[in-house]
């Protein structure tokens, strides 16, 4: 069985989805605990209601960003984690951190990676006149938003959206794609080309989503 830790800062839009395909789809995989950064973030309750304790380490608490990491990381060895799923994280990590889970830490960024690394995906997706958006799930490496793809899902950029029409249709993507990417990592159904950094879904199907 692998042991997932999922770190959230905010509402948990992923968890449910994640929470039931592992169940539903029996994967090998269970999820051991959910960490916070934000006292009264509402993924907590929705950790909650899935049977799960959350621990918040609340980052305010820590003077330094090497401090705070430091602490995080000793919430999630203490579930002896195989991966560390960021599921809505909203802090930068430090290099020694990110080292810490090379290989073994994926993230979803509401955007069709490599464009749009950072914030505000979305109203810059508009902005730029886009008309494709969408999401990448990743692994995570020391730069910003850049690790190996391992799953992305595309959506319309319809005429007339604003920041959060677009931002819902994204989530809506999300609940598929996060899932998929796990159930593959879980079930050891991709692998990493060490040279190019590029992933393979070894089964052949489709890294994309729509
Ligand atoms: C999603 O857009 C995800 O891509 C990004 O954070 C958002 C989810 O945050 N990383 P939340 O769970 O709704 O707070």
């Amino acid at each position: 069985m692998k042991r997932l830790v999922i770190l959230i800062s905010g509402r948990g839009s992923n968890l449910p989805s994640i929470f039931e395909a592992c169940e539903r789809e029996c994967w090998p995989a269970q999820i051991v605990g959910v960490i916070g950064n934000r006292p009264g973030a509402a993924g907590l309750d929705v950790a909650r209601a899935h049977g799960i304790a959350p621990q918040v380490v609340d980052h305010k608490l820590f003077a330094s960003r090497e401090a705070f990491d430091a602490a995080l990381a000793e919430a999630i060895d203490a579930h002896r984690p195989d991966l560390v799923v960021l599921a809505g994280f909203m802090r930068v990590l430090t290099a020694g951190f990110v080292e810490r889970y090379a290989g073994r830490m994926v993230n979803i960024h509401p955007s069709l990676l490599p464009a749009f690394t950072g914030l505000h995906t979305h109203r810059r997706a508009i902005e730029a006149g886009c008309k494709l958006a969408g999401a990448t799930v990743h692994y995570v490496t020391p730069e910003l938003d850049f690790g190996p793809i391992v799953a992305q899902a595309a959506v319309p950029v319809e005429p007339g959206d604003d920041e959060a029409a677009l931002a819902a249709r994204v989530l809506d993507a999300e609940r598929r794609l996060y899932p998929t990417a796990l159930r593959w990592i879980v079930r050891e159904r991709v692998s990493i080309d060490a040279a190019s950094g590029l992933v393979t879904q070894l089964d052949g199907e489709p890294q994309w989503l729509r």
